[in-house]
């Protein structure tokens, strides 16, 4: 390793690694929970990145899975956990997953209570969560010694936005990280392998092998059914395989950073006057869901209109979506504008039956033969892209996803061209439409 790459990475271990003060706080902090949960006389287990030393500088988050017989039902797990996360913690609030757990303080540090069923191995799992006891077993020896690798993937992904596997991000979950780091040895070995990665790579973590597979698949070593990765986009598997061809080349430490895309207003501005397009926002009230069932359908509904504009003749180019304060839909349309006429395709003169259907529809002008085939003049019910997504969400809110759908039908409004420039939403946009910055 050259002497550059060295204090690049020494550097970039210093930026991700926790300060004397908060290893501190957060091991007052464990003590005390322990004790409170001793108290209690529960079945507990310490898990995630503060269990095994591996979370990012000011990202403290103390991780706890409670252990709890299988007879219990999903609604008892649930009742349990908000009285014990009522007694244990401060600020305690109830979050959702797959199911409930509390989420809450101590002694200020940020603390996940998870409830789990108590099973004999990974494969007998009742909930995708009772699993994670078991990838801490896995992990907790192996990973030893490998801490700051560890943390330089994570710092390496987080400061390029493809870190968490929730589907608002579709990155690299953390426990991903530490597997990664294990089958390869360090945060260097891991890059070098990870250039030539395919959509079909399939990583044997346990057996210390490489495939072929369908697709990019990460087996878990404790349950080997079950893809590491399956929430990893093939976008974001694509980008991490750039910026790893992109590190190697040049090493910086400016990979480790997070960039703050600030684009001016007068910047977009410019870029939409340049790319002469159609470029408007559908703005509507978020609903009151978590962001892993919001994300998903906002994606359908952009979708959706996205296909609507496809045939109806505008030409998108590229749609987009976040929720912020609001919810946003992006379009970007080549076709600003159509005739009100559109030629519509008839039959070939043989087909007398249908000729005859044809020409028997009224219209305001006259039928015509092109190379033995009918054509008719049609009149178009939109001539501006946003009129026939305003329509149709109008007319099928339904179809665009649950609450998203139910939102829309209570209102939303259709910003465009230097309309845009107004939302809370323009780093975003220099961002969909590649500003440069
Ligand atoms: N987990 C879970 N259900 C939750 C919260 C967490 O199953 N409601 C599991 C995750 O799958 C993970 C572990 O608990 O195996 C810790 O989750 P998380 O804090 O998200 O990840 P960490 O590995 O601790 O990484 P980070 O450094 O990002 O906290
Ligand atoms: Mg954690
Ligand atoms: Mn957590």
């Amino acid at each position: 390793m050259s002497e550059s790459l060295k204090q690049i990475l020494e550097e970039a271990i210093r930026l991700s690694t926790p300060d004397e003060f908060e290893v501190e706080t957060a091991r007052r902090a464990e003590r005390i929970l322990r004790e409170r949960l001793e108290t209690l006389g529960l079945e507990f287990v310490f898990v995630g990145s503060y269990a095994r030393n591996t979370w990012l500088k000011g990202n403290l988050e103390i991780d706890v899975f409670i252990l709890f017989p299988k007879e219990l039902s999903k609604k008892e797990l649930e009742d349990r956990i908000i009285g014990i996360g009522a007694k244990v913690l401060d600020e305690m609030e109830l979050r959702y997953a797959e199911h409930p757990y509390a989420h809450g303080k101590v002694f200020g540090v940020e603390v996940d209570l998870v409830p789990c069923y108590k099973v004999e191995s990974a494969e007998k799992i009742i909930s995708a969560v009772d699993r994670t006891p078991f990838h801490h077993e896995w992990l907790k020896e192996r990973v030893k010694g490998k801490e700051n690798d560890v943390r330089l993937l994570k710092k390496f992904l987080k400061a390029n936005n493809i870190y968490g596997a929730e589907y608002k991000v579709r990155g690299f979950s953390g426990y991903l990280c530490e597997l990664l780091i294990i089958f390869y040895g360090s945060f260097i070995e891991c890059l070098r392998n990870a250039k030539n990665w395919t959509r079909k790579t399939v990583i044997d973590v346990k057996n210390g092998r490489i495939r072929t597979g369908d697709c990019f698949f990460v087996v878990d070593p404790v349950d080997e059914r079950r893809n590491v990765a399956a929430n990893l986009s093939i976008d974001n598997l694509a980008k991490f395989v750039q910026l790893s061809r992109e590190f190697l080349r040049k090493p910086s430490l400016e990979f480790f950073v997070q960039k703050r895309r600030e684009i001016s207003v007068q910047k977009l501005s410019e870029a939409l006057k340049k790319r002469e397009t159609e470029i408007f926002v559908v703005e509507f009230e978020r609903p009151r869901i978590v962001e892993d069932n919001l994300y998903p359908q906002l994606e359908k509904a952009s979708k959706k209109l996205f296909e609507v504009l496809e045939k109806e003749s505008f030409l998108p180019i590229r749609f987009c979506f976040f929720a912020k304060e609001k919810c946003y839909l992006v379009f970007e349309c080549a076709v600003k504008e159509l005739s009100r006429i559109a030629r519509k395709m008839g039959p070939p003169f043989e087909d007398e039956e249908n000729v005859e259907r044809f020409l028997a529809k009224e219209r305001e002008f006259k039928p015509f033969l092109e190379n033995g085939r009918w054509w008719a003049f049609e009149i178009r019910r939109h001539t501006k892209p946003e009129e026939a997504v305003f329509d149709y969400i109008k007319e099928n809110y339904q179809s665009l996803g649950k609450d998203v759908g139910l939102k829309l039908a209570e209102g939303f409004r259709i910003l465009k061209g230097e309309e845009v420039l107004r939302t809370e939403i323009v780093n975003e946009l220099g961002d969909f439409l590649g500003v440069r910055g």
